[in-house]
């Protein structure tokens, strides 16, 4: 019997201004679109993935790729997960600063390395030696978010720090996908949090953290602030809940109440099993999404 593909992303979950809603609500379409079309060629979920999130790392709208957040020193630093479901193959890269796209540097880590994850000057030095490009830092860097950071710190000067608030923060773009072979996949890459420390690594590279993917499980990307993320292994935690028999719908909304319940954190998550069932959930005051299926396709700005 053949398999309905399922497509989800995300692009990011915080207090996303009025101003932008329109163009948060277009790049999740478009990032839709560009990984539908590989479903609906009869490609792979890993690849759909892939270019749903090169689209939102392409699109400065996004924290990821250019026109990220940036760190304390004002430089772009990001991080990126692949992972694939079927073989649960992983690549990831963490604190690169001169690549447009982390997440093809992350396929390139899953497809062609042993090893699963790449930092800084190595995982770009591995990325080259694998023909992708590397740019400048300053590339990446845009007006608005030099203007973000310098406001940022002013208020921190003041004495007003609050790098967690959702209303700064936590950008982060995701997609999972399920193929027409029945294989889920997931996708996340983030420029992490505004004013972040150099060298601070948030959840969103890290497996079973920020995204994980299993055939017998389930497929999440997770956004949000990454710290509690990482230390409740949330994108797993869901995955096993699925596993254990609960609806990918209520999975995905419980790990954002255990989030906020057991760390006051916040954020939110895409969840998809192999079955192509699926949830998606934040607590922020909103989070741009969208999802397409054989059947279905619709967008939005909150759940
Ligand atoms: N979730 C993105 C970060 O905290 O880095």
């Amino acid at each position: 019997m053949p398999i309905d593909p399922v497509l989800l992303v995300h692009g990011g979950a915080w207090a996303i201004p009025d101003d932008m809603v329109d163009t948060h609500l277009a790049g999740v379409r478009a990032a839709m679109a560009a990984g539908w079309r590989v479903l609906a060629a009869g490609g792979d979920a890993l690849d759909a993935v892939e270019e749903a999130v090169v689209v939102m790392e392409d699109d400065e709208t996004f924290d990821a790729g250019r026109g990220s957040f940036l760190n304390r020193d004002g430089k772009v630093q990001l991080d990126a997960l692949i992972m694939d479901g079927a073989t649960l193959r992983a690549g990831g890269v963490g604190c690169v600063e001169r690549l447009r796209n982390p997440v093809r540097a992350a396929r390139k880590i899953l497809s062609e390395s042993p090893h699963v994850y790449f930092v800084a000057e190595g995982a770009e030095r591995f990325a080259a030696e694998h023909g992708i490009a590397l740019c400048k830092n300053e590339d990446l860097v845009i007006a608005r978010e030099v203007k973000r950071l310098q406001e940022a710190q002013a208020k921190g000067a003041e004495g007003q720090p609050d790098l967690f608030a959702p209303t700064d923060s936590h950008d982060t773009v995701g997609a999972v996908a399920l193929d027409g072979s029945g294989n889920i996949a997931a996708a996340t890459s983030t420029g992490g949090t505004l004013n972040k420390a150099p060298g601070r690594l948030g959840d969103s590279s890290l497996i079973g953290c920020g995204c994980y993917a299993d055939n017998k499980t389930a497929a999440a990307s997770t956004t949000g602030w990454g710290e509690p993320i990482m230390k409740l292994v949330l994108a797993k935690w869901a995955a096993d809940r699925v596993a254990a028999g609960n609806l990918p719908e209520w999975v995905a909304a419980e790990a954002i109440h255990y989030l906020e319940a057991r760390l006051q954190g916040h954020g939110g998550m895409i969840l998809l099993d192999a079955r192509g069932r699926f949830g998606i959930a934040h607590n922020t005051p909103r989070m741009a999404w969208a999802v397409k299926t054989g059947k279905q396709e619709s967008s939005g700005i909150s759940r």
